[in-house]
């Protein structure tokens, strides 16, 4: 399992998807669908998609009670996707049963990474909604560590908490980190970006790349640029 770089096809339908994915011929990048998207093409979708040889991050981010969450990642494993996501927040014995029910007979199961804190979610919020009183900071570390505990195989974090998270919980653990942009593109409505090649440098994983991409003139030549900025 090497670095990669996912293209978060964050389209409205199913015919703008695959209309998108015509573009990259014979090259078959690591894709992201979303809940929109899932949600109204159903799991159709996916099945079209990993037809034509793609992967694919399914990026639910599951919460609910241990039951419900592995019963449910039992659905998506069957799917046969082989990246999927649910809430640290969801505890350890959520996050354990996910893993249990993303499991197939034979042992083999998609990647399962947790969502720490999302970053619409600021100091400020956690503490007066949430009640949480830490500093968001150690928050996310700590759930970074009950994803580990839990068996996860990494997180979704900030290129520029990657190094962070390495540190605790190893090398091997994965980060997987949107808000990539190119040095010279439009940061849009990201705050806090890194460039593929400084991603690369921190140690970020998988790089989680849409608009750059899907909205480039040249989606194919945006999506090597950043293919050949992250991997070295
Ligand atoms: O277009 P852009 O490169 O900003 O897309 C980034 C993708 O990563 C989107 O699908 C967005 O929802 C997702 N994401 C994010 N920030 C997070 C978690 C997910 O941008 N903290």
């Amino acid at each position: 399992m090497g670095k990669d770089v996912i293209i978060a096809c964050d389209f409205a339908s199913e015919e703008a998807t695959l209309k998108f994915l015509d573009l990259f011929k014979d090259k078959k990048p690591f894709v992201k669908i979303g809940m929109e998207l899932f949600y109204s093409a159903g799991p159709s979708i996916i099945k079209a998609i990993k037809a034509r040889g793609h992967k694919i991050f399914l990026d639910l981010k599951l919460h609910d009670i241990p039951n419900t969450v592995k019963k449910s990642m039992r659905v998506l494993s069957n799917l046969d996707v082989d990246m999927v996501n649910c809430h640290a927040s969801g505890t350890k014995a959520m996050m354990k049963a996910a893993l249990e029910g993303l499991t197939r007979p034979d042992g083999t199961r998609p990647l399962l990474i947790a969502v720490t804190q999302l970053t619409s979610t600021d100091q400020a919020a956690m503490e007066t909604d949430l009640l949480i009183k830490d500093d968001i900071a150690n928050v996310v570390m700590h759930y970074a560590k009950n994803a580990k505990d839990s068996g996860l195989d990494g997180v979704v974090c900030s290129p520029l908490e990657a190094k962070k998270v390495h540190d605790a919980c190893g090398s091997s653990f994965l980060t997987v980190t949107p808000g990539v942009r190119f040095a010279d593109s439009n940061k849009g409505d990201q705050k806090r970006v890194m460039t593929p090649e400084q991603a690369n440098a921190i140690g970020s994983d998988y790089i989680v790349v849409g608009r750059p991409i899907t909205e480039a003139i040249d989606p194919v030549a945006a999506y090597e640029r950043c293919v050949k900025e992250f991997i070295k």
